[in-house]
């Protein structure tokens, strides 16, 4: 047993309290972090300077003592590493030319180890400057995820440009793809190896494929990620959070391998822990509007998904990320709750 809890949990162990810590935990719902955001300019120039992204990544650490820090950083930053320009307009989203089969030939995975050099200095700094204690996450988006914003240049409600776009190309599809899994192999082998304890792939949008496509465009690109990670580094712990999987979860992580599996708040409890729990940890699922209104709704709330997944290998965490409209005192309740929960 480590002194880091999260990571004990990665490595099937249950902890009597659950270790904690919640999506997008570094974001605008912080004052701390819209201050740094002023001084930084703008959200890629916080992402690729060290000092600021360790910074951000450390103030939800100092505020709620979270088990786990997370990378601040985004998913986009790897199409913004092989050349696809990435902005991010205020109010607006990510922004990105739409790619062509043209230029999906061109691409090379590689870029990430060279046009990266920011984010693994800045992971080399957090190890750095958190405590021993904390688990320290890497992340990298899914390769479906990440195409959907290259194919579309912005985000889009149900991704319908990148659903038509594998139909009416499906080679130039696949190729994007691939170069996404290559990519992803390298940059997380990295991350691994400047000092991140594990890492989480997130497949924001795996819940808009049907059977066919999330088979080839999300299960197994990420399946192909793992072993790619574990052939470098065999022990590598990892999460895999496809939003949206379903019935499809229990497939997902027996092909997967991976050490815990992110829930979205739709998952039914029980389902989850007498079909899930038994293969891998749980990570999840309390719905992040509960952070918004608090109360006794959301005290409730933590009780069940205590109740139901505490007994076994189990990281506390939200369905998906807090919003800019979270409660910074809700987040304390939250905390307070689970961390005085007695089950008898
Ligand atoms: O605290 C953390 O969780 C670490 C940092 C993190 C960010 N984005 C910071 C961020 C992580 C892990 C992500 C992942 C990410 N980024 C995903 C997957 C997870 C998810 O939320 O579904 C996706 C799809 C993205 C792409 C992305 N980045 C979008 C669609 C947006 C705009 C939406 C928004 O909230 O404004 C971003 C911007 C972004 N990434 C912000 C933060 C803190 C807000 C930027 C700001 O400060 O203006």
């Amino acid at each position: 047993m480590s002194n880091r809890r999260l990571l004990n949990v990665l490595n099937g162990q249950t902890e009597k309290v659950p270790p904690i810590w919640l999506m997008r935990q570094a974001g605008r719902y912080l004052p701390e972090y819209r201050a740094t955001r002023a001084e930084a300019g703008g959200f890629l120039d916080l992402c690729y300077n060290p000092e600021f992204a360790t910074e951000v990544t450390l103030q939800p650490i100092r505020r709620f003592g979270f088990d786990g820090a997370i990378l601040f950083s985004d998913i986009l930053v790897v199409p913004d590493a092989l050349d696809r320009s990435v902005r991010f307009v205020q109010g607006e989203g990510p922004q990105l030319d739409p790619i062509s089969p043209a230029e999906i030939a061109q691409l090379d995975p590689e870029k990430v180890l060279t046009g990266l050099t920011p984010v693994f200095e800045a992971v080399e700094s957090i190890r750095g400057a958190l405590p021993s204690e904390t688990t320290f996450l890497g992340f990298c988006g899914a390769p479906w995820t990440v195409a959907t914003y290259m194919i579309a240049g912005h985000g889009t409600p149900d991704q319908a440009p990148a659903r038509l776009f594998a139909r009416r190309e499906p080679e130039a599809f696949k190729a994007l793809i691939d170069v996404l899994v290559e990519a992803s192999i390298l940059y997380l082998i990295k991350q691994l190896k400047c000092g991140a304890d594990a890492v989480q792939i997130f497949d924001s949008w795996a819940g808009v494929l049907d059977d066919a496509l999330f088979m080839s465009a999300s299960q197994d690109p990420i399946r192909r990620i793992c072993e790619g990670v574990r052939a470098e580094i065999p022990d590598a712990k990892i999460i895999g959070f496809p939003k949206g999987a379903g019935q499809r979860l229990l497939e997902f992580v027996e092909a997967t391998g991976v050490n815990a599996v992110g829930l979205d708040w739709t998952v039914p409890l029980d389902w989850a822990r007498d079909e899930l729990q038994g293969k891998t940890a749980l990570q999840g699922n309390l719905d992040p509007t509960l952070l918004i209104t608090g109360g006794q709704d959301l005290d409730e709330s933590v009780d069940r998904i205590m109740e139901a997944w505490s007994d076994g290998p189990f990281i506390f965490n939200l369905g998906h990320g807090i919003t800019p409209q979270g409660n910074i005192d809700y987040v304390h309740q939250l905390i307070d709750r689970i961390r005085s929960y007695d089950k008898s």
